[in-house]
This record gives C-alpha cells, sequence and structure tokens, in this order.
C-alpha cells in the first residue's frame, strides 16, 4: 500500500529499510535533557555515536574515558546510554547509591527477547524475589562450601580422564571445558550430569554460545531491535529469537522431567524441587507470590547462561596465559606440590594455602576481563552522579574494564603480574577487583566461581604441563566479541607430568 502511495513499486526490502531509518530518526531526534554527561563527539542521525566506537568498541571506550573524564553519555542509535567509568564513579552509582541503579532496562534487547522472567532480565519485586530465593535454595545446597567443593570434585575426575584420553596431543577444548563447567551447574539446578558426548546436551551448550554471542552489546540488534521486522535475517535477530525459544524449550523439558522423577521417587536434591517447594508452599499460605513455573523456567535459563560460559571462558584464559608464561606455570604447579602433592585431589579447604594459585586465578579474570560491561543497568529515578544529571529510565552501562585495566590502580595493568594480588606472601584483593560487578546486583554466582575456578586449575596443573600445540605459533591473546570476551579458538597440549 506504502510503495503504491509512493507511486513506484519499491522492493519489500528497501521498503522495509526507508520503514525503519524513518522511525530512527524520528527517535534520534528527541532533546538531550539539560547537565548530561558530555558527549565524545557529535551525534549522527539514526546511528548516534556507534560510528565513534566501530569493530573495536572495548578499545575505543577506554581512549573516550581518557578524552571525556569517567562520566559520558552516547547515544546508541536513538537510545540515549549513560556510561559510568572509574573505580569511584562506579562505586558512586552501584553502591551509595544501589537502589537506584539497580533495575535493567525493560526496552531494546530485553524487550525483543521478552526477558520480562527469572533473575538476569527483571526489575522490583520479581528480581528480588526470585534472586533471593535462587540464592537461598543454593546456600542451602552449601554454596562455596565444602558439599559443593565434593560435587565439583566428582565433575573434574571425568574432565581429567578427558584429559588423560588426549595423550598429550594437540586439541581445542572449549567445548569439553564448557561441558564441564555446565555440568557443575547441572549437578546444582538437575541434580545430575551429562556425558560429554551426549548429543542433546553438546547442543544446547552450542546454542547457548551462540546466543551468548548474539546478545551481546556489539550487534546491531542490541541498539536497533526494530531490524527484526527487515525480511531475510541479515543481522541475526531471528536467530537469537529462535535460539531463545529453543533453549526455554529445553529448560521446560528439563523441568517437567524433573517432575516425573520426583513423582516416582527418583529425584535427588536440585534446584528445581527446592524451587517448586518454595512456590508451593508459599500458595499454600496464600502469600502473594512472584515464584512462578513462568519464572523457573527463566531462573534455569538464567543459571545456565550465567554460570556455564563465564567459568568455562575464565579457564580457557588461565590455559591461555599459562602457555604465554610457562614461569608462571612452573611457580603455580610448585606451590600445588609443596601444600597437597602430586597424587592427593584438592578440596576446598587447601585454598587458604595456595595463595600464589589464588593470585594467578585473579590476575586471569582481571587482565581478560571477559564481561567488560556487566549486563546494563537502568536508573529507576532522576538523581546526580559527579554534579551530572542522570535522568530516570535512561541506560547505564558499567565500564568495569576501566576499572580492570586502569594504570592509575594497577601498576602496568596490561601486564599479567599475579604478585599484585600478593602482600607479604598472602592474597590481598583490593575492592577496585570487579570482575563480578559491584553493588546489589552484582555477580550471585561469584563464591561458586571462585572455588570451581580453583579446583579445576589446581586438578589441571598438578597432573598436567600446559603446552602450545606448536611452541614457535603461541596463539594470540584475542578474543571473539560477545557477551562474554572468550578467547579465540585455540589448540593446546596437556601433557601429563609424570611424562613431562
Ligand atoms: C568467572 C565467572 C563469572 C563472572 C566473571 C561473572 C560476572 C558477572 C557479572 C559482571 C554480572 C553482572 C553484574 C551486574 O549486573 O551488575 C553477573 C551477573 C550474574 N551472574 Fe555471574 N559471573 C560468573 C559466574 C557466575 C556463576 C557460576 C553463576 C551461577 C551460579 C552466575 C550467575 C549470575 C546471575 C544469575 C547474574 C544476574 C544477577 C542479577 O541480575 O541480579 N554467575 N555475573
Amino acid at each position: 500500500m506504502f510503495s503504491s502511495f509512493v507511486g513506484f513499486d519499491l522492493p519489500p526490502l528497501l521498503l522495509a529499510a526507508a520503514v525503519l531509518f524513518v522511525t530512527l530518526l524520528l527517535r534520534s531526534w528527541g532533546q538531550a535533557p539539560a547537565n548530561l554527561p558530555p558527549f565524545p563527539g557529535r551525534s549522527v542521525p539514526v546511528l548516534g555515536h556507534l560510528l565513534l566506537l566501530g569493530a573495536e568498541a572495548r578499545e575505543r571506550l577506554l581512549e573516550i574515558r581518557k578524552k571525556t573524564g569517567n562520566i559520558f553519555s552516547m547515544y546508541f542509535g536513538g537510545t540515549l546510554v549513560i556510561v559510568l567509568s572509574g573505580f569511584e564513579v562506579l562505586k558512586e552509582a552501584m553502591v551509595k547509591q544501589g537502589d537506584v541503579f539497580v533495575d535493567r532496562p525493560a526496552e531494546g534487547l530485553t524487550g525483543i527477547l521478552r526477558v520480562k522472567t527469572g533473575i538476569i532480565g527483571t526489575s522490583g519485586s520479581t528480581w528480588k524475589e526470585n534472586r533471593g530465593a535462587t540464592f537461598q535454595i543454593l546456600r542451602s545446597f552449601g554454596l562455596g562450601k565444602d558439599v559443593m567443593s565434593q560435587r565439583i570434585v566428582e565433575e573434574i575426575k571425568f574432565y581429567m580422564g578427558y584429559l588423560e584420553g588426549l595423550a598429550g596431543k594437540a586439541a581445542n577444548v572449549q567445548d569439553i571445558t564448557t561441558c564441564a563447567a555446565s555440568n557443575v551447574t547441572c549437578r546444582i539446578v538437575l541434580g545430575k550430569r551429562f556425558n560429554y558426548d551426549d548429543s542433546d546436551f553438546v547442543t544446547l551448550l552450542r546454542y547457548l554460545h551462540e546466543y551468548m554471542t548474539l546478545v551481546g552489546g556489539g550487534n546491531f540488534h542490541t541498539w536497533f531491535p526494530q531490524v527484526r521486522y527487515l525480511p531475510g535475517d541479515f543481522f541475526r535477530t531471528k536467530r537469537l529469537l529462535q535460539l531463545s525459544a529453543e533453549i526455554t524449550k529445553r529448560m521446560k523439558n528439563f523441568i517437567e522431567h524433573m517432575r516425573e522423577q520426583e513423582k516416582n521417587g527418583l529425584a535427588a536434591s536440585n534446584l528445581i524441587s527446592s524451587y517448586i517447594e518454595k512456590m508451593e508452599e508459599k500458595q499454600r499460605s496464600g502469600e502473594q507470590t512472584e515464584l512462578t513455573m513462568h519464572h523457573l523456567e527463566r531462573v534455569v535459563f538464567d543459571l545456565f547462561v550465567g554460570g556455564s560460559e563465564t567459568t568455562a571462558t575464565t579457564l580457557l584464559w588461565f590455559y591461555l596465559y599459562m602457555i604465554h608464561f610457562p614461569d608462571i606455570q612452573e611457580k603455580v604447579y610448585e606451590e600445588i606440590v609443596r601444600e597437597i602433592g602430586t597424587t592427593r585431589s584438592p578440596t576446598g579447604q587447601d585454598k587458604l594455602g595456595l595463595s600464589y594459585v589464588k593470585a594467578v586465578l585473579l590476575e586471569t579474570q582481571r587482565l581478560a576481563s571477559i564481561s567488560p560491561f556487566g549486563i546494563p543497568h537502568r536508573c529507576n529515578r532522576e538523581t546526580t552522579i559527579a554534579g551530572y544529571t542522570i535522568p530516570k529510565d535512561v541506560e547505564i552501562l558499567l565500564h568495569l574494564d576501566s576499572v580492570m585495566l586502569d594504570d592509575q590502580i594497577w601498576d602496568n595493568a596490561k601486564m599479567f603480574r599475579p604478585e599484585r594480588f600478593l602482600k607479604d606472601g598472602k592474597l590481598s584483593c583490593p575492592e577496585f577487583f570487579v570482575a563480578f560487578g559491584l553493588g546489589k546486583r552484582s555477580c550471585p554466582g561469584e563464591a561458586l566461581a571462585k572455588i570451581e575456578l580453583f579446583l579445576f586449575a589446581v586438578s589441571v596443573v598438578q597432573k598436567f604441563k600446559i603446552v602450545p600445540a606448536d611452541p614457535d605459533n603461541i596463539p594470540p591473546r584475542d578474543y571473539e566479541r560477545g557477551a562474554t570476551c572468550c578467547p579465540l579458538p585455540f589448540s593446546i597440549r596437556f601433557v601429563a607430568r609424570s611424562a613431562a
């Protein structure tokens, strides 16, 4: 109809693109409120400041911070975003004014993915009750305690068996490492693990990885969700929606299967059953509750998303740094041999004695900074930070990278130097270490992630020397751009220490 109105036959793609362009142009014409934090340059119609960032958004934002200061505004498409950089500004917003910055944006990608359920994408009472109940259950399972360590150690046995099976041959262990980290989540959420060659499990993890890549802020649809109305799928938005639906379907199946097991008295202790129990208890007592089956599907999704890729990605960075810095790897090995020997498997208790290992893991997290912008927040009422007005409902980007890679905080921040986390031989982690975010919305899985990383890293270095597949061609420390920064695929060898 529109094409006949303008007098000639526009092909549908061109027509849709024209409608999209006009919509965005109108959106980007709004008047910016007064006294906003400064803009780093001129905004162009439709794209806003996206051209300033280009493909290297991470590096460009660090440069913009140097020129513009710790707090600046940008238009990402038609969306006004305020970027908070530097430890003091982040602390002011996330801790001192924590209640104001606690919510998530409800529009944009969150809107098109319809993430109005679960923990990661929700706000207000829904978020509070679901996050509270989920992590109360996890704590009752021993989150960060010895019982949890035992579940992790059981999984590590399978992982070590796989690495032994490689017999020192070069391999890309990304998939298997993700399977192992995910199995820790599965043991908690479902009360069971999957074999590494279980094709349904491997497919689910591939979907999750692709989902995490497409959901990252570097994708065009994050700021222009309208592209989903274009014919075809050039921006892969339809693929993202399809992945979200596929993963959700699998989460529903897990829950249904668990209910069947429960009926037959076959279910081991697991988060799904405990959540349902809590929900039914509240319903029976007539208490108003936002624990529902619908929310549970997304809670399970969120735990897979939050708990699998992040830990696996950090372990991959650890392997990469160990082949870049073999001297540091040897120091890690020496400490393990000195404190626990070569035969006994590590336990959670060993954390006390292995300060150097923990320093290496903190330095891995700091330098890799796998979640450079955390997850977007929203300011729920107008406020002031550093003398600037932060309007209600504006989207907030936590520039965690600006703290983790700040030369003012970390001497020679680009260098891998675990000693920066040691004081008189003891571990010392300053508050500037913000890998898990900060404030009310900081990562609730921190304790689990830390013990997982510790037990996996110690187990692997205790038994194997990690070496590059080709000593003359060490894989670069470059990464894939997605929701987390995962190293580009690389192959390494795990050479048995007894044979090294
Ligand atoms: C090395 C591993 C991990 C890193 C670096 C990491 C980092 C983060 C960061 C930066 C955030 C965003 C904080 C914010 O919005 O301000 C977050 C949120 C979250 N993480 Fe983690 N995380 C890790 C492991 C885990 C694990 C093991 C779990 C699950 C057991 C988990 C579950 C979550 C959840 C559910 C959220 C959303 C919290 C909310 O919205 O209230 N994470 N994580």
